[in-house]
C-alpha cells in the first residue's frame, strides 16, 4: 500500500489496498499508524456492502450504535446520512468531533460514499492538534485548567411538538447526562493535546459566568475554521474515509440542496473517558504547523 499525504499535518490518501477483504496483522497495523499520523485518511474506488463496511469498522473496535440518525435496516450500527429536498442535513455542517457529548465519545468515524451530487458535498477536516498547538503559551495554560460541558443541543429538535416525544427526550437526557470533559486532552496513544471543545456539542465551560465561558469558547472554536489547519477531500461513489475525532474536527459543507447526497457510516464506541495528562511528552515526533509572517505581530 501507498499512503499519500495531502497536508502537512493532515489528511492522507492510502492507496492500493482492497478493504472489501479482511486486513492482515501487518496491513492493519499501517493503517492505524497512518491514521494516528494523519488524522484522517481516505481510500478511492472501494465499492463495498453494507457488510463489509461493518466487518472493516470492527477491526478498529466496538461499533457504536448512534441513536439521533435514522439506522440501516436490521443494523442498528449503519448510520444512514441521506439528505436532499426532503431532507435537509441536520447539524452535520457545524464543527464537530462526533458525540462529544458521551462520557466516552465516539473513537473512530468510517464513512462511506454512496452518491454525491455533481457539484458540492465535500467534508472539512480541522487538526486540533495544530489548533491547539496555533495558541500563544499563556493561552495554552489557560485552556489547560478547564473543563467543559457537552449536551447533544443540537439533536434536541428531534423531540419537538408531542408529549411521547417529550417523554423520549427526557430517556435521552437521562441515557446522556450532561459529561464535563478536558477542555484540552491528551490522545490516549500519541499523547499529543487536543483542543476538545467543538460548537456542535460543547456548551459551557464549567465554573465560568456565560459571559465569560462564550468568549473563551468562541474564540477556541474559531480554531476549527483556520485554513492552514484544515483537509477538505472531494468525495467520489466509493471514497471512504476514516478519522480519529480524539484528532480532528470535521464540517460537512452543506452547498448541493436540493440536490442528493447519499453516505453510510460505521463508528467506533469511545472506551476511554477524555484526559488531560500534563506531564504526558508525545511518543515520537509530529508535524507542526507554523503560521510565519513576514511582519511580526500580524495574529
Ligand atoms: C458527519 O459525520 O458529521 C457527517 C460528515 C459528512 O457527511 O460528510
Amino acid at each position: 500500500m501507498e499512503i499519500i499525504a495531502n497536508q502537512p499535518t493532515i489528511g492522507a490518501e492510502i492507496k492500493c489496498l482492497d478493504l472489501s477483504r479482511p486486513l492482515s496483522t501487518a496491513e492493519f497495523d499501517n493503517v492505524y499508524q497512518a491514521l494516528l499520523s494523519y488524522k484522517v485518511i481516505y481510500f478511492r474506488d472501494q465499492n463495498i456492502s453494507p457488510d463489509q463496511h461493518e466487518a472493516l469498522a470492527k477491526q478498529f473496535g466496538e461499533l457504536e450504535v448512534n441513536p439521533f440518525r435514522p439506522q440501516g435496516e436490521g443494523r442498528p450500527a449503519l448510520q444512514i446520512i441521506k439528505n436532499d429536498k426532503d431532507n435537509p442535513v441536520l447539524s452535520t455542517d457545524v464543527w464537530h468531533a462526533d458525540l462529544t457529548f458521551r462520557e466516552k465519545p465516539t473513537k473512530f468515524t468510517i464513512l462511506r460514499c454512496i452518491e454525491i451530487p455533481a457539484q458540492g458535498g465535500d467534508t472539512l477536516w480541522s487538526d486540533m492538534c495544530a489548533a491547539y498547538d496555533g495558541l500563544s503559551d499563556s493561552m495554552k495554560k489557560f485552556v489547560c485548567s478547564l473543563e467543559a460541558i457537552h449536551d447533544f443541543k443540537n439533536f434536541r429538535v428531534l423531540y419537538r411538538g408531542t408529549e411521547e416525544k417529550r417523554q423520549e427526550l427526557h430517556r435521552m437526557e437521562d441515557m446522556f447526562p450532561n459529561p464535563a470533559h478536558p477542555v484540552v486532552i491528551s490522545h490516549p496513544e500519541t499523547k499529543q493535546r487536543v483542543l476538545f471543545v467543538n460548537r456542535q456539542f460543547t456548551v459551557r465551560i464549567k465554573d465560568m459566568s456565560d459571559y465569560e465561558s462564550r468568549k473563551v469558547l468562541d474564540l477556541l472554536y474559531d480554531q476549527a475554521s483556520v485554513p492552514e489547519y484544515q483537509f477538505r477531500l472531494k468525495w467520489h461513489p466509493g471514497t471512504i474515509a476514516i478519522w480519529d475525532n480524539r484528532l480532528c474536527q470535521h464540517y460537512a459543507v452543506n452547498d448541493y440542496y436540493p440536490n442528493l447526497r447519499h453516505m453510510e457510516r460505521v463508528a467506533i464506541e469511545g472506551d476511554a473517558v477524555p484526559h488531560f495528562d500534563a506531564d504526558a511528552i508525545p511518543e515520537q515526533k509530529y508535524r507542526t504547523i507554523r503560521r510565519v509572517h513576514a511582519v511580526e505581530g500580524l495574529h
